[in-house]
């Protein structure tokens, strides 16, 4: 169960009647324990509390006990022998009334809250379903209720306004959430005035059997968008009239609202009764966007970019500098006014914004900073110069973007009230303001300069609907006379083979202008390319996060030259880290932040991981596109090395309809004879991994004759020619006249060989390489050297070669794509003496020995992370020491300093040898 799902059942629970006897049990099962185990726990077979409550081992000891005993009867779970016997974390008491819980393995402040109220805290006890990120949901818990509560409403609501889900009205569905959602804010934080106005009044005035529920609530809406003097006249309810007045747009056009159901409605009371005064803008607007995505929905909640990820885009951006300058400032009112001058034109840009997190977050920080000077100056109360038009984006979709400009609101009055108090920032807050500054549309199709225009632009169009103005256009001018422009955001990340026709044309248009390959790019490189050309108009700098592989590999060679011309720099990156969320179902993408713009900045600033996982930072002269401190190169690949090491081949490829592999059945079939002279071991990827290899029919051309005197081989090599014959490739057709035969054949025979794999994972410390016997086969799904010497085998599993495989070769997913030509023929060596060979000589058959050791453990177990026996990690080790040793006379300290030798090898080796 995720913490959404456990979320509702809690809630559940608590509505019900209390049941003494039964409440333990309902509270496990909400917690996703299984029907099995309750039932062993009601049996007491596994039931080992002594206190008559009920005791679930490493879990939880819970006791009902009489009104008014919840405190004793909690001190009593804790001073239980039971509960330290059975290592219970939690101990749990209530009456019903009230409940009493702690967390006995954290320093956690224990909850003590009336009955009703404990779902409030069920990211307290999420550890009792094996939920790690309970402080992200903890601190986030009312956006958690909230988005779970809604959705309920809205598939409740799609039941029974079915046409209500169709294209023709989802944007009116969407619109009527912003809504509600508006209205439960508004009641909560005395825009309505009298707390609870919205809910209070759809309880009194609509029907319980719900029939009216969608005309009070029309009426209401309505009445937001109808002036006070002007409500009589337009027939509206008396009762209507202590709402105010609020339009700006989000209460204009169509104001129909779906029929809702009795439950419907009582999902709409419920959700009134939550306390909006907690919600987080940032947080919520991402959560709430699968609320309307059909396939999103199972991940309710968990979707969210976490804001300490959102600052690292944010900070080193834009925000670091203000704060420095702040410093810097002290209390100068000259200078504070002067920066305050300087942020109030600041524009934030966010062009795949969603429901605007990373908008809402800099709109925060900035709001923050210019508190700040407000105090020093003495001026605590006076009104923002921070435009909140100034904080722009496109988004795709029609939800999170009506979210997106929702959440900013919400902000800017959350503002206002923490830092100019909460009369003042009523008085200014309604009507809203009726400008539209998040674009819905396609950004990678869309004019960002007319969008977010250079400064000095004028109106085009001045639109009177927050919610339903024209949009490829920019509708309102901005504050930013001699402004800065920061274009930040995560835009869509998409790998080459998963984008759409359409997102493949997107592309096409934006790279039209250079002769990028644009078809093995990443979605987000569009982005990285557009925010590029608006700053060769305006004042600007941009910091996207994206894949990890836009900064490897062959996307390198295609997009970066194009990014890293006209003085356009990296100012800061991020080097790979896990970008995650809630959603316990989904690994996280491995992502990289980067910090660009035309303006060259001397601290240019690397942030990684150190050995601890702490985030460590570099000041650096030159930021390439692998995020490495060195001079810009792109590394291209190469047919050949330049040096006098052997090169790297294929393996053998069949095409062949998979008619020249053999099972071990039909080997049964066959003479002795036949398989001592035709089949072979035949290795691919899996197969070298885990040591378990297939056959395969090699036959010499002499004796093609002899081996199609054996009906199995004669009917397989027909297949083999009847599938080659009607292939599409002319040089597929041209090997149906030699079936016998791979299409590719890369072995003369009689060679030992070094194998490694063409895709290989991750999370491997070394590359997973194989020394077989010259009578096996290599499939083309890995690369091989025959016949070459075992000293090459301590080259391809050293650390440096991983990471310089790593940072050049591609990736797919979490794998590693590997390849001869960008991986190998690049890999700068140095130059090696007799010596030097035959020490490597000696550390690869120290490797190639310690594995022997583990016979017959397979590749896959002896290179297993967590399992990697003791001496092949040693005799790894001191293959890197040796080897490192020749390249600087000493180990690196880290992949850093590995990488960055690399590159100034690699340099010169391109310079002497020539360009590839
Ligand atoms: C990874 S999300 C980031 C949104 C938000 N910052 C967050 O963290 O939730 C990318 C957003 O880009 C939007 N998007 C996708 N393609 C787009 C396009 N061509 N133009 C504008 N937005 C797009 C998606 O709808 C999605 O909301």
């Amino acid at each position: 169960m995720n913490a959404v799902e456990i979320e509702e059942a809690i809630s559940q629970l608590a509505d019900q009647p209390f049941d003494p006897a039964n409440f333990p049990y309902a509270f496990l099962e909400a917690f996703g324990n299984k029907e099995t185990t309750i039932k062993r726990l009601r049996a007491g077979a596994s039931n080992k509390s002594d206190l008559g409550g009920v005791l679930q081992t490493s879990n939880i000891h819970i006791k009902v006990c009489a009104e008014g005993e919840v405190t004793k009867t909690l001190a009593a779970l804790r001073e239980s022998p039971s509960t330290i016997r059975a290592k219970a974390k939690f101990i749990l008491a209530t009456d019903g009334q009230t409940l009493e819980a702690e967390n006995l393995a954290s320093d956690d402040s224990p909850v003590v809250c009336a009955f009703k109220d404990f779902p409030d805290h069920f990211g307290f006890f999420l550890p009792l379903a094996g939920i790690s990120t309970v402080r992200q949901i903890s601190e986030n818990s009312f956006d958690i209720r909230a988005t779970s509560r809604l959705n309920r409403l809205y598939v409740e609501l799609l039941k029974d306004n079915p046409e209500w889900g169709t294209s023709a009205r989802r944007h009116d569905m969407n619109h009527f959430m912003a809504r509600l959602i508006f209205c439960f804010f508004a009641e909560d934080t005395d825009i309505f005035i009298g707390k609870g106005l919205f809910t209070d009044t759809i309880t009194q005035m609509s029907a319980r059997d719900s029939s009216n529920t969608n005309t009070v609530t029309e009426a209401l809406f309505r009445a937001m968008n109808t002036k006070i003097a002007e409500r009589d006249r337009e027939g509206l309810p008396r009762w209507s009239n202590s709402f105010p007045y609020v339009n700006g747009g989000l209460f204009s056009g169509n104001m129909d609202v779906p029929r809702f159901s009795k439950i419907a409605r009582s999902y709409l009371l419920h959700i009134g009764n939550l306390d909006w005064t907690k919600i987080n803008p940032d947080i919520f607007g991402s959560m709430i966007q699968a609320v309307a995505e059909d396939e999103e929905r199972g991940a309710l909640g968990m979707h969210y970019t976490s804001v300490p990820n959102i600052l690292k885009v944010l900070n080193p951006l834009c925000l670091d500098d203000l704060r420095a300058k702040l410093a810097e400032a002290g209390d100068n009112p000259r200078t504070l006014l002067n920066l305050r001058k300087r942020m109030a034109k600041i524009r934030v840009f966010d062009p795949a914004c969603g429901s605007g997190n990373f908008l809402v977050i800099a709109y925060k920080a900035i709001r923050e900073i210019e508190a700040e000077i407000n105090k020093r100056r003495g001026e605590p109360e006076i009104r923002s110069e921070i435009p909140l038009t100034n904080y722009r984006g496109i988004e795709l979709r029609d939800f999170p973007a009506e979210i997106a400009r929702l959440a900013l609101v919400i902000a800017e009055y959350q503002c206002d009230v923490l830092y100019r108090g909460q009369k003042l920032a009523l008085a200014e807050f309604l009507p809203l303001r009726s400008e539209n500054w998040i674009t819905c549309g396609n950004a990678l199709r869309l004019d960002w300069l007319s969008i977010c225009p250079p400064t000095g632009t004028g109106v085009k169009v001045q639109a009177d609907d927050l919610f339903g103005s024209p949009l490829d256009q920019a509708e309102i001018d901005f504050q930013n006379e001699g402004g800065e422009t920061y274009i930040c955001g995560n835009p869509p990340y998409k790998g080459s083979k998963y984008q759409s026709p359409e997102q493949k044309d997107d592309l096409k248009g934006v790279f039209k202008s250079t002769n990028a390959g644009w078809k093995s790019l990443d979605y987000v490189s569009g982005w990285l390319i557009k925010a590029k050309e608006y700053g060769h108009h305006t004042n600007s700098a941009f910091a996207f996060v994206a894949t990890n592989s836009i900064c490897q590999g062959i996307q390198v060679p295609e997009l970066w030259p194009h990014l890293l011309r006209d003085n356009c720099e990296i100012n800061f990156a991020y080097t790979s880290f896990k970008w995650s969320n809630l959603a316990s179902n989904k690994a996280g993408v491995t992502v990289v932040i980067v910090g660009m713009s035309n303006c060259s900045r001397s601290d240019k600033r690397i942030f990684g991981t150190d050995d601890q996982g702490r985030t460590a930072v570099r000041t650096v002269q030159n930021i390439n596109a692998y995020l490495i401190s060195g001079p810009n190169i792109f590394i291209q690949a190469r047919s050949s090395r330049p040096d006098n090491i052997p090169g790297m081949d294929f393996g053998n490829k069949a095409v062949d309809g998979g008619h020249l592999y053999l099972e071990r059945e039909a080997l049964k079939e066959l003479p002795k004879e036949i398989i001592n002279n035709f089949v072979r071991k035949i290795y691919g990827a899996s197969e070298l991994i885990k040591g378990t290899p297939r056959f395969c029919l090699w036959i010499a051309d002499s004796e093609v004759e002899k081996a199609a005197g054996n009906t199995l081989i004669a009917s397989r090599l027909r297949l083999v020619r009847e599938m080659r014959l009607a292939s599409e490739k002319i040089a597929t057709r041209r090997g149906a006249g030699q079936p016998h035969k791979f299409e590719e054949r890369r072995q003369r025979g009689g060679e030992e060989i070094i194998a490694l794999p063409r895709i290989t994972s991750e999370n491997r410390d070394y590359l997973p390489v194989g020394l077989l016997d010259s009578h096996t086969i290599v499939s083309s799904q890995l690369f091989a050297f025959y016949n070459v010497k075992v000293f090459v085998v301590a080259l391809l599993v050293s650390r440096l070669h991983w990471v310089w495989m790593a940072t050049v070769c591609a990736r797919m997913r979490t794998d590693f794509s590997y390849s001869n030509t960008l991986g190998w023929n690049t890999f700068p060596l140095p130059t090696f003496t007799e010596k030097n060979m035959a020490d490597l000589t000696r550390c690869a058959e120290d490797i190639l020995l310690a594995r022997e050791h583990h016979f017959p453990a397979s590749i896959a177990d002896l290179y297993d992370p967590d399992a990697m026996p003791e001496d092949l990690r040693q005799a790894h080790e001191r293959n890197d020491e040796v080897l490192e040793r020749i390249y600087i006379g000493r180990r690196f300290k880290n992949d850093t300093e590995r990488l960055e030798k690399l590159f100034e090898l690699y340099t010169k080796m391109t310079k002497t040898k020539g360009a590839a």
